[in-house]
């Protein structure tokens, strides 16, 4: 699949965790969405409507749920925001994280301070809360309980079957944050019981930046009590030449989709390459990135590099590694000198590899990393 990606000049990306790159389809798409704005009298209205719809179709397939049930966003925060401004919350309601989440997980629920709705943080002794670590901290206050999927700087998973049980029994909404998983893992939505999933589509799904989704349980979605009126959202598919004025309701979750859902220089190549992975197969996408990561975990030097990802798994696509000795930073750079383009987070060196990333590329980087000692 390497050819379906590129040129990337001899030098390896390996950091999808940051940024996925987007497949050559996904460049032409972007190609004709540049055409359509150098000449606007080749964009015609309906497209308005049938570019965002060729998307949620997309993104409908991609996690077995109706076209119609997915919210375009530009982030994973987008989502995010729309939960938290939009669940009608009373005083003393409490939201529950993880210890130690990317800050996007955070940060909108900590916003709602001022409405006395509390953050409280669930500790883990083994980097991802458990079921019964989950179970342990909910109290009869818990509304929310947002996690991410896979963590961005450890690799580790959640145990979504153990804690989506728990959530369901104690009565919590389980608000699932898939935005390093979704891409090389499937989330098929009819079976697994979250109330609510967001992601950015720029790394695992290989969108441009500022593309994203939510999905939000429909009967979930309904008692949401935000002020959104997008005039756009509004128009039905009747033209645009008279505008309605007053609001319509009813609109399920097109009434969230972000302002500007169309816009074609982001949504045009995302779908095409939501359509690519999905062509391509998930699941065989996940076997390719799998044995990209057991080739890491047998060949890394182990009396070198502690492994702060899961050692014993090959499920994340996310490797973690720390020098014992300390030089972890200077490490990077000379890993970065060699063209081989990971990241540095908080000391550690993280290495995400994806579809386009070969054998080869794989193991000459692990060699590369054995040779520092
Ligand atoms: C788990 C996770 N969520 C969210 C983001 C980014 O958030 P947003 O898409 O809202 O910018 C990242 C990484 O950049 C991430 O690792």
């Amino acid at each position: 699949l390497r050819d379906d990606f590129g040129p990337f000049d001899g030098e390896s990306w390996i950091n999808c965790a940051m940024q996925g790159p987007l497949p050559r389809v996904a460049i032409r798409a972007l190609n004709e969405a540049v055409s359509l704005k150098i000449k606007p009298s080749t964009l015609d209205d309906s497209m308005f409507y049938s570019v965002p719809r060729k998307l949620k179709d997309a993104l409908g397939r991609l996690l077995n749920v109706s076209p119609e049930e997915i919210v375009i966003g530009n982030s994973a925060s987008y989502g995010l925001h729309l939960l938290a401004n939009g669940i009608p919350w009373e005083r003393g309601d409490e939201v529950l994280l993880v210890e130690g989440d990317f800050a996007a997980d955070i940060m909108p629920w900590q916003g709602l301070q001022s409405e006395g709705v509390k953050t409280r943080f669930v500790r883990s002794s083994n980097h991802m809360p458990d079921a019964e670590e989950l179970e342990r901290s909910i109290t009869e206050d818990t509304r929310v309980f947002c996690t991410t999927w896979v963590h961005s700087y450890t690799g580790h998973s959640i145990d979504l079957e153990g804690v989506s049980d728990v959530c369901r029994e104690m009565g919590v909404k389980l608000v699932l944050n898939g935005s390093q998983a979704i891409g090389y893992k499937a989330l098929d939505l009819s079976r697994m019981k979250v109330d609510a999933v967001t992601s950015g589509g720029y790394k695992w799904l290989c969108g441009p930046y500022g593309t994203g989704f939510c999905w939000i349980e429909p009967g979930f979605l309904e008692r949401l009590d935000y002020n959104q009126a997008y005039w756009l959202a509004m128009q039905g598919e009747g033209g645009l030449d008279e505008a309605k004025t007053g609001i319509v309701e009813n609109l399920g979750a097109m009434k969230y989709d972000v302002f500007g859902t169309a816009s074609f220089h982001n949504v045009m190549p995302w779908t095409a390459s939501v359509e690519y992975l999905l062509s391509k197969g998930l699941p065989s996408i996940g076997r390719h990135d799998q044995e990209l990561m057991g080739l890491m975990i047998e060949g890394i030097d182990t009396e070198r590099y502690e492994i702060i990802s899961p050692a014993e798994s090959k499920e994340s696509s996310i490797f973690v590694i720390e020098h014992r000795r300390g030089n972890t930073r200077e490490i990077y750079n000379r890993v970065i000198s060699n063209g081989f383009h990971v990241s540095l987070r908080y000391d550690r060196i993280r290495i995400s590899p994806h579809l386009y990333n070969t054998v080869d590329e794989v193991l000459s980087l692990v060699e590369l990393l054995n040779k520092f000692s």
